[in-house]
């Protein structure tokens, strides 16, 4: 696949997700904030539960691929993928819906949560009451709508980040919180949802070497190359100096897969920040930057890179916890809700979002590494870290080969008030 393609494809998925304007997003935080006292209501909304009790189907490849191919001749079945994510979405909305309604009073009370709550909830209340899906415009209307859902909600993963870094710093409760299951779930439902609107967005776009968002033949090479060098300009514009990034390949054979390139260069840029920063934090004023190097090793099903950093290592009683959401050692002060309104906690979001600078976009949240780890995952892959401490770090990440047979593995789980309560807030 051509370089210049892959990097309009990432930018045009990149502008969607993080360069997204305020305007764009007001839309649905506003109309949260009017129904504002409405939310009581919207926690006794039975249609939620009767959508979270239906069954969900698995999200399979074959089914995706089947579908991207066929609807590039055959009209009809760009109606039937309609009506499939038409039926699909909404249920998977609710039961996450449902699984936000198990948490704490303190945590759904949170200014952020409850955005995050309200802008799920509009979402589900736009898509189930669409009239099913029988024409082209009608098939037009929906990619619009699941285009704009797509746009409005990108800030919803800020906002759960410091929603959830909110909460955790309550006296009593706060410490007692464990969310990695609950965010686990979250998250992850928000990947196959917006795999299964972003699929049938695409599907229109017929691009060359694409079926959907899956790109049949992805160098990775290009992949690391793009990412290294988005990840480096703004590494130089927050900290003024960056590391180089020297690729190499494992093989003499280029290195291509089917994939979708906005999950890898989400993984992609997390790790390489985490590496740029540590080797800026760790080397002071030394001139010198020592080069970030990445190693590309194709297996038979897989392929694994490896990102190797000198930027000093993670100590060791760190180790196990730069997997659990929310441990960050960055302290990015940005953001809170004290003292503010809902209005201006969106406006701090929605500015955040859509700001070209500021010292966040190298990290503070807390989530870039469960959060790759959870896009490798889903696609049977994994994310794994070897510290050295008072060296570097060796992140391997290894994916898979996409293929047919793959199958979405744990199917949008119901909402369970055992599990998901008991994991949010541990029990002494
Ligand atoms: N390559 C690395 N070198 C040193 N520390 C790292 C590296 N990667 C991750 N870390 C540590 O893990 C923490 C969590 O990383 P991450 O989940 O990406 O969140 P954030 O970047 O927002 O802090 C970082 O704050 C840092 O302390
Ligand atoms: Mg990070």
């Amino acid at each position: 696949m051509a370089r210049a393609q892959l990097q309009s494809f990432i930018r045009s998925a990149d502008d969607n997700s993080s360069r997204i304007t305020p305007s764009a997003c007001r839309h649905v935080w506003n109309d949260a904030q009017k129904a504002d006292s409405a939310l009581q209501d919207r926690f006794y909304d039975s249609t939620v539960e009767k959508y979270a009790l239906q069954e969900v189907e698995a999200l399979s490849l074959q089914q995706m691929l089947e579908f991207g191919r066929a609807a590039l001749f055959d009209s009809t079945k760009v109606l039937a993928s309609a009506r499939h994510v038409q039926k699909e979405l909404p249920k998977r909305l609710a039961r996450r819906l449902m699984d936000l309604q198990f948490l704490p009073y303190i945590v759904v009370t949170n200014p952020y949560i409850k955005r995050v709550y309200n802008a799920y909830h509009h979402a589900f209340n736009t898509l189930r009451q669409m009239p099913e899906v029988q024409t082209r415009e009608d098939n037009e209307q929906l990619t619009s709508v699941l285009q704009r859902l797509v746009d409005e909600h990108a800030p919803m993963l800020d906002a759960l980040a410091a929603g959830f870094k909110e909460c955790k710093l309550k006296p009593i409760v706060g410490p007692k919180l464990q969310l990695d299951g609950f965010l686990d779930g979250m998250l992850r439902s928000r990947i196959s949802r917006r795999i299964m609107a972003e699929q049938h967005i695409c599907l229109a776009a017929r691009r060359p070497g694409f079926i959907g968002i899956i790109c049949a033949d992805l160098s990775l090479p290009d992949a690391v190359h793009f990412a290294a060098q988005r990840t480096k300009q703004i590494c130089t514009e927050t900290f003024g100096a960056a590391p180089d990034v020297i690729i190499s390949s494992s093989g003499a054979q280029a290195v291509k897969m089917p994939y979708i390139p906005t999950h890898l260069d989400y993984m992609l840029f997390e790790l390489f920040k985490n590496s740029m920063r540590a080797v800026v934090d760790s080397c002071g004023s030394r001139r010198h930057l020592p080069a970030i190097h990445v190693t590309i090793c194709p297996a038979p099903n897989s392929v694994t890179l490896r990102i190797s950093d000198q930027g000093g290592g993670i100590p060791e009683d760190s180790l196990e916890q730069v997997f659990h959401y929310g441990y960050t050692t960055v302290d990015d002060g940005e953001l809170s809700s004290q003292g503010q309104d809902e209005g201006a906690v969106w406006a701090q979001m929605a500015e955040r979002a859509a700001s070209p600078g500021g010292p966040w976009r190298m990290g503070g949240l807390g989530f870039g590494l469960p959060l790759s780890r959870l896009y490798a995952r889903y696609f049977g892959g994994d994310l794994r870290l070897v510290s050295m401490p008072g060296y570097g770090v060796d992140a391997y990440l290894s994916i898979q080969y996409l293929e047919g047979r793959w199958e979405e593995s744990r199917v949008e789980p119901q909402a369970d008030p055992i599990s998901n309560g008991g994991d949010a807030v541990a029990l002494p």
